[in-house]
């Protein structure tokens, strides 16, 4: 397990306009870590930097798109230039779509395939090959608990987020040796525009200050997994053992 101090650490943060990345780039500030922060919308990075700033904190705005692998490779070539070597990537660009498979559109599962594993990779493909160089860095991408097994409507969102999971298991057994630590966030339900499209209930539901602290605390402590609120994560990770039949009962009485 490796022990982090974020104060001073030069971290890259995408997804950063919004939800869960823009309370993550305030805590991370206010725990003394230079901030380089992207996302499309370069108006609210540029208004977050300011903020920070003006409480003493250290943010640079870095707007692009994940889904531009060039783009994310001149953010790092530039983060690496003006701040200093990234020590820790946090990928956490994402979005959520409902699907109906009975009207099925293979586009809306590519396209959410696309930004949530394919915008993580980009960001790694930047980044990662640095830090082996360098022999350390530290790599926290964002999935989450609805990677861990099949639920309705989220076919799509599912299933890119547990591509990712089982990714970072792989890529860990070679990286970890090359003296690369990954973290796998996996969240449960934050409030936030993404899940304010939600229309049934959310179990656990907090809030997105709330999931920056325990990201930032499971960084600091060097978790493989980050999963949270840990109530929820653990009944989560018990339905992975259920028997299919026990576990689409249970589902179906859910949702
Ligand atoms: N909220 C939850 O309950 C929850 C639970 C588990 C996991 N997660 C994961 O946590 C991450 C953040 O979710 P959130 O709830 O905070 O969502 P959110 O509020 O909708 O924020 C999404 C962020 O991703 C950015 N983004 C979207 N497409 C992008 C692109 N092509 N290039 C660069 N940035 C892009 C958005 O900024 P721009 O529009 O400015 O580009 C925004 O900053 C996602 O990966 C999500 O799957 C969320």
């Amino acid at each position: 397990m490796t022990k982090i101090d974020l104060t001073g650490k030069c971290v890259w943060l995408t997804g950063a306009s919004s939800g869960i990345g823009e309370a993550l780039a305030y805590e991370l500030a206010r725990r003394g870590a230079r901030v380089a922060i992207t996302a499309r919308r370069k108006e609210i990075l540029d208004g977050m930097v300011a903020t920070i700033s003006a409480s003493g904190g250290n943010a640079y705005s870095y707007p692009g798109d994940v889904l531009n692998l060039e783009e994310m490779k001149r953010i790092v070539a530039s983060i690496e230039e003006n701040i200093g070597p990234i020590d820790i990537a946090i990928p956490n660009a994402g979005t959520h779509l409902f699907t109906k498979p009975e009207q099925f559109d293979s586009a809306e599962y590519l396209s959410i395939m696309q930004l949530n594993f394919g915008g993580v990779l980009h960001c790694l493909e930047a980044v990662i090959p640095r830090m082996v160089l360098r022999g350390k860095g530290y790599l926290a991408p964002v999935a989450s608990l609805a990677g861990y097994r099949g639920l309705p409507r989220a076919a799509a969102y599912g299933a890119s987020k547990s591509a990712l999971i089982h990714f970072l298991e792989s890529i860990r057994f070679h990286l970890q040796p090359k003296g690369i630590t990954i973290s796998i966030v996996n969240p449960g339900f934050v409030k936030t525009p993404l899940t304010d499209k939600n229309d049934f209930y959310m179990p656990f539901l907090i809030s997105p200050e709330k999931a920056a602290k325990i990201i930032c605390n499971g960084i600091e402590r060097g978790k493989r997994t980050i999963a949270f609120p840990v109530p929820f994560s653990w009944i989560v990770g018990l339905g992975k053992f259920l028997p299919a039949p026990v576990y689409e009962k249970i589902v179906n009485q859910l949702w």
